[in-house]
């Protein structure tokens, strides 16, 4: 198994390129099973799970090419949903975003056929407003022995009004892709607004479709009968961006972080200065700057424009560090989204959970320690410890932090960390690789 060592107590300084945005990455890939034609999707980024999205269209059918280690082009002309096999399905049960499988395969084919989604466990991860948007579109969806299934009556979907109970951004990725080849128009109220849900509706858009209103809490989609090819480039993912920049607030040093959309970090930036961090923007970068004491802040999380769930853990961690007590509250997941804390607490970290919030004392410094990365935003959130603490620390399971993270080691070794991955990986080359060597 990989691990990272860590050498921590270096401040970070230069400068990182933020890679592709992974969320919206894992919603394109399922999506362009519904376009007839090649579709080459520049800026994707080179992680395990788009890794593993793009080997599940192969099993359906559809044709790859490599341009470039971030641009692929596919050709779903041929994919179909016959006789898929056993394999195709421990992947599907691996990651979350196979979900979308089930409205990409909706629009194409009007039935669905996968498994129930894997991905990182923060307790119980409910479907049901997939599930309830789906029905009111048409089809008449199955769930039991590990599998989703889903019919039509007449083999395509139909457009309908749809208030989502909770917000949720699968659910509204889900419907989009299934509505957007839906007969008349769906309507779909108190929608996800994150970042990667506009570049999916402008990813539909430019293949043809007519989703409007992405960003806002209605969206409305005026079903097409089918999709096109064409270019599309994926938008700077938002979550790695900030873990970079709460790295540097740990860390200490001044890095500048190339290839993002400042706008998307306003609330990441805001709680940073708050806890005594220098951000300045520009069109295309943010430059962050730590060399005071950091100070303390009281965070929730809340869906986008509020503060990222999946930054929740690095931020607590550098919360960890700063002085005084500060408390964040979890209030996206009811499950248990605070389960690295008892790997932070390894370092020296002085915090304490009650249900969803955590009261964290600072503390002047993390010691280095061996621990496990929990999930991938935990793992990430177990790097920035590492980065910030004295001494060693040893990161394990380190492959959630890879399903996300393009080049994590390489990047922060760029910025001068000490930081390296260890031991061989267990796969002996990157399922890109055969993808389209097969
Ligand atoms: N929920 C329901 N019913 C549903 C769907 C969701 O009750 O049918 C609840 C969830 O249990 C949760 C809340 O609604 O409490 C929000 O869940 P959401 O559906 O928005 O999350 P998701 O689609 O499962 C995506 C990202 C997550 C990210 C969340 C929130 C993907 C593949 N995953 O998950 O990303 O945390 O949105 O922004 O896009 C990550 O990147 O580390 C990650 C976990």
């Amino acid at each position: 198994m990989e691990k990272y060592i860590i050498h921590g107590g270096k401040p970070l300084h230069g400068t990182v390129d933020i890679s592709g945005a992974k969320n919206a990455a894992v919603a394109i890939i399922p999506a362009a099973i519904m376009v007839r034609g090649v579709c080459r999707l520049e800026n994707l980024p080179q992680i395990s799970d788009t890794d593993t999205l793009l080997h599940i269209l192969r099993y359906m059918g559809a044709q790859g090419r490599l341009l470039s280690g971030t641009t692929v082009e596919i050709d779903c002309t041929n994919v179909h949903m016959d006789h898929l096999p056993e394999e195709m399905w421990a992947m599907t049960r691996r990651i979350r975003a196979s979900y979308y499988l089930i409205g990409a395969m909706l629009g194409r084919f009007g039935a669905a056929n996968t498994t129930m989604p894997g991905g990182c466990n923060f307790g119980v991860r409910p479907i049901d407003q997939h599930i309830k948007g789906l029905t009111a579109l048409g089809a008449e969806m199955k769930v039991g022995g590990g599998f989703i299934t889903a019919s039509t009556k007449t083999g395509r979907l139909r457009g309908a009004t749809i208030y989502l109970d909770k917000i949720s951004v699968g659910a509204t990725i889900n419907i989009i892709i299934a509505a957007a080849t839906a007969e008349g128009r769906t309507v779909i109220e108190n929608v996800a607004r994150e970042p990667h849900i506009v570049d999916l509706a402008n990813f539909l858009n430019s293949m043809g479709a007519d989703v409007r209103g992405a960003g806002t809490d209605v969206i409305k989609i005026r079903g097409v009968k089918e999709l096109h090819g064409g270019t599309y480039a994926l938008i700077p993912d938002q979550i790695e961006a900030g873990t970079y920049m709460t790295a540097v607030a740990a860390a200490g040093g001044a890095v500048r972080i190339t290839n993002v959309i400042p706008k998307h970090l306003d609330c990441i930036s805001s709680k940073l200065r708050e806890m005594n961090v220098d951000i300045e923007e520009g069109d295309d970068y943010v430059l962050v700057r730590r060399e005071g004491p950091l100070r303390c802040a009281n965070i929730k999380t809340k869906p986008y424009p509020g503060f990222p769930t999946d930054m929740q853990p690095q931020i607590t961690t550098v919360l960890s560090l700063a002085e005084g007590a500060s408390m964040v509250t979890e209030d996206v997941y009811d499950g248990n989204r605070f389960k690295y804390i008892a790997e932070l607490k390894k370092m020296g970290a002085n915090i304490h959970v009650e249900d969803r919030v955590a009261i964290i004392e600072g503390t002047a410094n993390l010691t280095g320690a061996v621990v496990k990365a929990c999930d991938l935003r935990a793992g990430a959130a177990m790097v920035i410890a590492g980065l910030s603490a004295e001494g060693v620390t040893q990161i394990e399971d380190v492959q959630f932090i890879e399903r996300g993270y393009q080049n994590i080691v390489g990047k922060l070794q760029a910025l001068g960390a000490d930081i390296r991955c260890v031991d061989e990986p267990d796969e002996p080359e990157p399922l890109r690789t055969t993808w389209i060597a097969g």
